[in-house]
């Protein structure tokens, strides 16, 4: 039923209807196309920061198809880079309003406001360290102002993070990040490395994605894809048709594997360097929801949500990383969720299990260092899913309105993030939850 509503109020007059009644309309979301330009439209780059040169060099960059640099005043902009890395007192705040306001008022649908920052954690001048996380109100709060599909984020580099900095604020600029809004990234890595084709950044990798059969796991496969790795797809035997088809599709491999078994890591590897030689790129994808009351919850139900989604990870995870498996340099990006953040009524055991892989994520992270290996957890707010389409259909749509960017999320955007996390460029971001949630209330 709340589907007929939500066509309803997009259609002609009762979209009208709808307007005048003060109904919100999802807008169109700029969404990424191989080769097109990072952004629709001129950039501003302005607040004077120490990634000022690396932002211009990015946007110059000729192999991104060579964005504008404009001035203060002028034509409609594609996006707003506000670089406040050199704060030091919440009177170095005022060029967020004095430049910010009419730079905002001039930005297409679809742009893009993308802060810089200092990591508040690495600074011990409490002024310094009060005013860079006034950044983090400012951008929140900005991207519930957007309108248009434009999003706002926020970078707060770790130290000399020019490598970081790049990385992240390509991704924030372009259509990848369609549904990331009002997002806070920390980065490191001081290093830019080397572009890359920007078209194809995983060229040469190999990716093992778990749950491919379907839903954002098939999407994740194919994007990868697209971006150049091989890819082996993983699901359970009883998905096996729908596997094939999506390992065809993508001209990988098929691996039906269920995560649980104890022996699932091992197969993972043996499968990729076999067949394929190496393996530098792992999605933990595969998860389940069962979802009850707690008073309801029986044993099979939380059992198996803190099995597949949580404890097969940590397992497999001991065969993927330990000599012989994931290479040097290599990527993990584990999938998590908004209802891990912010807790969901009735799922009490799902939010358990995801909430424990931003741990996961956190705790692993720092070890891995060393051997250039990132781990980071993407959390997804509403996508539209066959998980999601089980939802009641009044809460459904609830679900949908509740982001700043007024729709659910496509399972693309998840895997447009999943893959720029697993690009040889994003060496500097690691430990991190970057949510695709179009900002949703839910634990924002
Ligand atoms: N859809 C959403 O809105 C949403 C929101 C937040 C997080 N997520 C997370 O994103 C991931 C993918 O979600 P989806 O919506 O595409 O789900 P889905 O149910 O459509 O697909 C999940 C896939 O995982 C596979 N799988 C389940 N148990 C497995 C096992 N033991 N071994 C191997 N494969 C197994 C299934 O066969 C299926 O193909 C999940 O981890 C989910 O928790 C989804």
């Amino acid at each position: 039923m709340a589907d007929l509503l939500a066509a309803a109020l997009a259609a002609g007059l009762t979209s009208r209807l709808a307007r005048r009644v003060g109904v919100p309309q999802p807008p169109r979301l700029r969404r990424y196309e191989p080769g097109a330009p990072i952004c629709e439209g001129p950039v501003l780059v302005a607040g004077g920061g120490r990634f000022t040169r690396t932002v211009e060099d990015l946007l110059r960059d000729r192999a991104l198809a060579g964005v504008t640099v404009v001035p203060a005043a002028g034509p409609p902009l594609g996006a707003v880079v506000l670089d406040l890395s050199e704060a030091a007192d919440p009177a170095d705040l005022d060029v967020l309003r004095a430049v910010g306001a009419p730079a905002v008022r001039r930005l297409r649908p679809g742009g893009r406001v993308v802060v810089i920052g200092t990591d508040p954690h690495t600074l011990t001048d409490v002024a310094a360290a009060a005013t860079h996380r006034a950044l983090e109100g400012f951008t929140r709060s900005l991207g519930k102002e957007l309108g248009g599909g434009a999003t706002a984020n926020l970078v707060l580099a770790q130290g000399d993070a020019h490598g970081g900095v790049r990385s992240a604020t390509q991704f924030l600029l372009s259509g990848r990040s369609a549904f990331v809004d009002g997002q806070a990234l920390r980065v490191s890595g001081a290093e830019a490395d080397a572009p890359g084709d920007p078209v194809t950044p995983l060229t040469g990798k190999v990716a093992v994605v778990t749950g491919a059969a379907r839903g954002i796991g098939a999407e994740i496969a194919a994007v990868l894809a697209r971006d150049g790795a091989t890819v082996v797809a993983v699901d359970v035997p009883a998905a096996g048709e729908p596997l094939v088809r999506v390992a065809n599709d993508v001209r990988g491999t098929a691996l039906q594997l269920d995560v649980t078994a104890p022996d699932a890591g091992g197969r993972i590897v043996e499968h990729a360097v076999s067949r394929h030689g190496s393996l530098d790129i792992v999605v933990h994808n595969a998860g389940i929801t069962r979802d009850r009351l707690l008073v309801n919850l029986d044993e099979p139900r939380w059992r198996s949500v803190l099995d597949v989604n949580l404890r097969s990870v940590l397992r497999m995870n001991e065969s993927l990383l330990a000599t012989g498996g994931i290479a040097q340099g290599g990527r993990v990006v584990c999938l998590a969720s908004v209802s891990g953040i912010a807790g969901n009524r009735g799922q009490a055991n799902y939010a358990a299990s995801k909430a424990g892989v931003i741990g996961l994520v956190e705790a692993l992270a720092p070890q891995l260092r060393d051997r250039g290996v990132t781990v980071n957890a993407v959390a997804p707010g509403f996508i539209e899913t066959q998980m999601t389409a089980r939802i009641p259909p009044v809460r459904r749509e609830l679900g949908r309105r509740l982001s700043s960017l007024q729709q659910g999320g496509s399972p693309r955007d998840v895997a447009e993030t999943v893959a720029w996390l697993s690009q040889p460029g994003a060496s500097g971001i690691t430990g991190q939850v970057v949510r695709v949630c179009g900002q949703s209330l839910l634990g924002s």
